[in-house]
């Protein structure tokens, strides 16, 4: 059955290639975001955006931003600029918002972006802004495990723009092989089409089998 997907970070280089897998497949997918031009390059690849700027936004926009869809993936990020306190602001209380938004507009599917490694202990030597967002993912994905939702996470290791090869590994505690934007969007929509993967979080790195395949194993 097809689908209605919000994507929150709507214009991230992840939604970007997950919007066309969805709907290629069908599903309606809805990206959130705060540019026009932005929502103007997503009409072009066949989504219906809204908008939504998640630090502005209180928990009734959120809701109102999921009116009608099936699931949310959070896909967001407060970006590589070294600002701390976007961290904080988009990765954590943005995917608190988007938690409560999903319980008040009657959303059940979650599925959130995390980080691998996150729950390890940030060493003393590391920057202020990567321990930011360590805790930041590390307490978003804690919410997210005790949201009540139909959740998985996903934490993948550093992000490649080369051309998705659809060789991955899901599981735990693995080694961080980079893996591509590509094959991070093939196994976010793998995800939203398994019910057996409620309820998972897996580090997602580059591997040896086919997305589905990996993520066969993995359940
Ligand atoms: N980089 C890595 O190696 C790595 C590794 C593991 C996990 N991750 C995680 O993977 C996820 C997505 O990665 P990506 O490469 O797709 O990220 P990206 O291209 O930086 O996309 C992030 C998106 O978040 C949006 N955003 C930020 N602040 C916002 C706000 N206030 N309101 C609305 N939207 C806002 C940005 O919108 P604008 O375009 O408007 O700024 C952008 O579309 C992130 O959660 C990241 O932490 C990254």
């Amino acid at each position: 059955m097809t689908k209605t997907i919000a994507i929150v970070g709507g214009y991230g280089k992840i939604s970007r290639r997950l919007v066309p897998l969805l709907r290629e497949r069908g599903d309606a997918v809805v990206p959130l975001v705060r540019r026009a031009e932005q929502a103007a390059v997503l009409l072009d690849l066949g989504a219906r955006p809204r908008f939504l700027d998640i630090e502005r936004a209180d928990v009734d926009a959120f809701a109102a931003a999921f009116d009608g869809v099936d699931a949310v993936v959070f896909a967001a990020g407060g970006g590589a600029d070294g600002n701390v306190l976007r961290k904080r602001s988009v990765d954590l209380e943005g995917a608190i918002k988007s938690l409560a938004g999903c319980a008040a507009a009657g959303v059940r599917r979650y599925v959130q972006i995390s980080a691998i490694g996150v729950d390890a202990k940030v060493g003393l030597d590391e920057s202020a802004a990567w321990a930011s967002y360590v805790v930041a993912k590390r307490d978003s994905d804690e919410a997210v495990r005790e949201s009540g939702l139909d959740w998985t996470i996903l934490r993948p290791a550093t992000l490649l723009d080369t051309p998705g090869t659809d060789r991955v590994l899901l599981g735990s505690d693995l080694e961080p092989e980079g893996v591509t934007r590509d094959d991070v969007a093939a196994t976010i929509a793998a995800v939203l089409d398994e019910p057996r993967a409620i309820g998972r979080q897996w580090d997602l790195v580059g591997g040896d089998a086919s997305v589905l395949a990996a993520l066969e194993a993995a359940i």
